[in-house]
């Protein structure tokens, strides 16, 4: 990865991402609400390139999804029929003398507390969801919650689905939208935050007609290659994501069958996505607690049954999270420490920056500024940059990941002699004519 150690590389990172503008701490002039962060401007371009792959993947390049957007407050009878207000919680254990709190599973056998070595109490089961009234009047009837995955507004929505889209299975729905759990220990900057995004998609599958009927896991596996080539589409490397088969007393009550798919983050190994056959658990018991039919009547076999459901689930922070570390380098160039994001082009917030070699010669400024108009043009991600010395902007755009930089300088006016473009990680120039640069950057990516 880099000369720093690992654990230093997630501290470079998250100082990296609040110098150049990538992610802040939510609320962070009132110091901060824990486990919340805000994305400045570079990173919403980072986090809206990495939306549009995965849109791209597994919504516009196919013709069996269709998307939605459902709302973040539902009905909490949602939440019931789920299985989250019975079962979404975590252990959760408090010191006797500092009473600090902590998540049970995740503290050695020691039975201490890790901040003052008092003695742990019992442990209790914490439920995640976010608790809100809907309306003036609170009370029982008026509970609702934050969602915790947006898996649910997909699954309540399958009626609508088939009542005015008509689809034929096997199809799906593909949403991106907040989540909230309320952790009991956030942690690892973006990793396990309180507020995050997902990207979801529910694939419904005929039931299988017995169980010696394996028809549902070629479609597993359809989706356990795409989930790999979703991850080299944001650019992580290969070698850091791994596959870990979820044994049958380690999976969510709802799956027959899960995979995580783990990556090599900084802090160590850990789930970045998950896909779990979901059967057809969600629609049946929406079905009986909701009283609404949810079965499927198939036209040519003139059969009606609750079809099974296969779920691809995507962490979008995880993903940033994983790109960002994955991405951090330093190197030495011409004899200097430097430090660089190595991004795809496919996330990079900018894939070009123009500058005029001086910012006070007026005739480099307006020939970089029609150049930068024309790039703009068909690149919409380029950026003009004539702030600081040449130096300093081409570090400046290394740290945010900017492919290529082109410098306009006086040969480019006097000699016609075409820019020079440089290459961000062999810190290499050559020189291109302005009538072959849009295409040279198009040939790039
Ligand atoms: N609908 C299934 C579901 O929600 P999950 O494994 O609980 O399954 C799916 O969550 C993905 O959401 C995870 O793989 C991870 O990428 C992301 N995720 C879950 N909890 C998170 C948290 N607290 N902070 C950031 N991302 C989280």
């Amino acid at each position: 990865m880099t000369k720093t150690e690992n654990n230093g590389v997630m501290e470079a990172v998250i100082s990296l991402c609040k110098r150049r503008g990538f992610i802040f701490q939510g609320s962070e002039i009132y110091g901060g609400l824990a486990g919340t962060w805000d994305y400045g401007p570079l990173g919403a371009e980072l986090k809206e390139n990495i939306k549009s792959l995965w849109w791209r993947r597994f919504l516009t390049s196919r013709n069996d999804m269709c998307r939605v957007d459902a709302a973040i407050l539902m009905n909490q009878n949602v939440w019931k029929a789920s299985g989250h207000v019975s079962g979404f919680s975590d252990p959760l254990v408090e010191c006797k003398k500092c009473q600090h709190r902590f998540r049970a599973d995740q503290l050695d056998a020691t039975n201490k507390c890790p901040d003052c070595g008092g003695s742990l109490g019992e442990v209790k089961q914490f439920n995640m969801m976010f608790q809100t009234h809907v309306g003036a009047v609170q009370d029982e009837s008026s509970v609702s919650y934050l969602r915790p995955e947006t898996a649910q507004g997909m699954f309540v929505n399958f009626k609508n689905i088939l009542d005015s889209l008509h689809p034929r299975l096997p199809f799906g729905m593909a949403q991106i939208g907040k989540a909230f759990r309320n952790e009991i220990a956030p942690r690892d900057f973006l990793f396990r935050a309180r507020e995050f995004e997902q990207m979801e998609i529910e694939y419904f599958i005929r039931p299988p007609k017995d169980e010696n009927d394996r028809e549902w896991e070629k479609v597993f596996a359809h989706f356990v290659s795409e989930v790999k080539a979703f991850t080299s589409d944001v650019g992580l490397n290969p070698e850091k994501v791994h596959e870990l088969e979820v044994s049958d007393g380690e999976r969510a009550h709802y799956s027959k069958r899960t995979i995580d798919f783990e990556f090599d983050f900084p802090f160590g190994r850990n789930e970045l996505y998950g896909l779990a056959y979901r059967t057809d658990f969600d629609l049946k018991q929406h079905s009986e607690f909701s009283k609404a039919d949810l079965s499927y009547y198939d036209e040519e076999t003139k059969e009606r049954f609750t079809p099974h459901c296969i779920e691809p689930s995507f962490g979008l922070d995880r993903t940033v999270l994983a790109v960002l570390t994955d991405a951090y380098t330093e190197d030495e160039l011409g004899g200097e420490k430097r430090i660089y994001l190595k991004l795809s082009p496919s996330v990079a917030p900018f894939k070009v920056a123009v500058f005029p070699l001086l910012r006070n010669k007026p005739q480099l400024v307006e020939k970089a500024q029609q150049i930068f108009k024309s790039i703009k043009k068909e690149i919409p991600a380029t950026a003009f940059d004539d702030n600081g010395n040449i130096g300093k902007r081409y570090r400046r755009q290394d740290e945010i990941g900017t492919p290529f930089c082109v410098t306009i300088d006086f040969d480019t006016i006097e000699k016609n002699a075409g820019v020079t473009v440089r290459d961000r990680d062999t810190g290499k120039q050559e020189r291109v004519t302005e009538a072959e640069l849009v295409e040279f950057f198009k040939k790039k990516f």
